[in-house]
């Protein structure tokens, strides 16, 4: 099983801080905000963490690779805990798929077909972070109590914040566990079914990539994993795991990002 993680976006929102820095490589703490995401894909028991690039986001790749002169640096200047996060960092085990234009998230994840084949596979979004790496352990579970079906993580959201998120529609089958019947997105509050917001972990099969590639341009010429995450529930079934908000950070726009440093800077006790 693979962990597919999508970071080729164009950080709009953050320009011009990401005319040059990736959004995905902005600092959270006291590391860049993708290195969360490939350590939680690492911790997943997934066989391989694929993370979906950009060309010209190459310092993504940077970060991962291993840089001997720095370490070596270091070490000479008595400087080992640094030189041996260096060298945990440039030896994680990340491999690279490039989507050639920003066309969605759906797309971005269709580039990773060849790596999946037809074995379900996790999606984990460059810019939401889970720190304690427990919820796609915890969505495998249900996967595994529903038959290998496909199992979305979602977060409750309240009135004011429905409609800036996709929103699913379903009945809670056990407790914080419900069977999805409808996904909409960006609903205004009086047509959203529920107060459950897709959050930014997925567990798939492998027939969301089969539909992925038939997928046509939708809101703003994107690519959307909301529209085959629909179209397979034609044919299977799929479940959303409630999860508590206090346990994943999106950093997508620049008031969360500094919320998420915050947050996290305050439980690691620096702050
Ligand atoms: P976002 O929509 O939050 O990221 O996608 P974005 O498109 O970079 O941000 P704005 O809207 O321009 O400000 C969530 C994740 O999916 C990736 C992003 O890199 C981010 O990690 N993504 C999004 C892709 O890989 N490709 C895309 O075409 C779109």
């Amino acid at each position: 099983m693979k962990a597919l993680i999508p970071a080729a976006g164009l950080g709009t929102r953050f320009l011009p801080a990401t005319k040059a820095v990736p959004k995905e490589m902005l600092m959270v703490v006291d590391r860049p905000a993708i290195q969360y995401v490939v350590e939680e894909g690492l911790a997943s028991g997934a066989d391989e963490v694929v993370l979906i690039n950009s060309r010209s986001k190459k310092v993504i790749e940077e970060h991962f690779a291993p840089n001997p002169a720095l370490v070596e640096e270091l070490r000479a200047r008595g400087k080992a805990a640094y030189a041996d996060e260096v060298e945990r960092v440039g030896n994680l085990p990340v491999s690279y798929v490039y989507q050639g234009e920003a066309l969605g998230l759906g797309h971005a994840v269709l580039q990773a077909a060849g790596k999946t084949g037809d074995e379900p596979f996790f999606v984990l979004l460059g810019d939401v972070l889970v720190p304690d790496n427990a919820m796609l352990p915890a969505m495998k579970a249900v996967s595994d109590a529903h038959g290998g079906a496909s199992v979305i993580a979602v977060i409750p959201v309240p009135d004011e914040e429905v409609s800036r998120f996709g929103i699913i529609d379903g009945a809670e089958v056990s407790e914080g566990v419900w069977k999805v019947s409808g996904l909409v997105e960006k609903p205004a509050l009086e047509d959203a079914p529920t107060h459950l917001a897709v959050f930014g972990r997925y567990l798939l099969s492998p027939r969301v990539m089969e539909l992925l590639a038939d997928v046509r341009p939708g809101v703003g010429g994107e690519i959307q994993l909301t529209d085959a995450l629909e179209a397979v529930l034609a044919g299977e079934e799929m479940y959303a795991l409630v999860v508590d908000p206090a346990d994943g950070f999106d950093t997508g726009t620049v008031e969360s990002w500094l919320a998420t440093n915050n947050e996290l800077c305050r439980r690691a006790g620096i702050c």
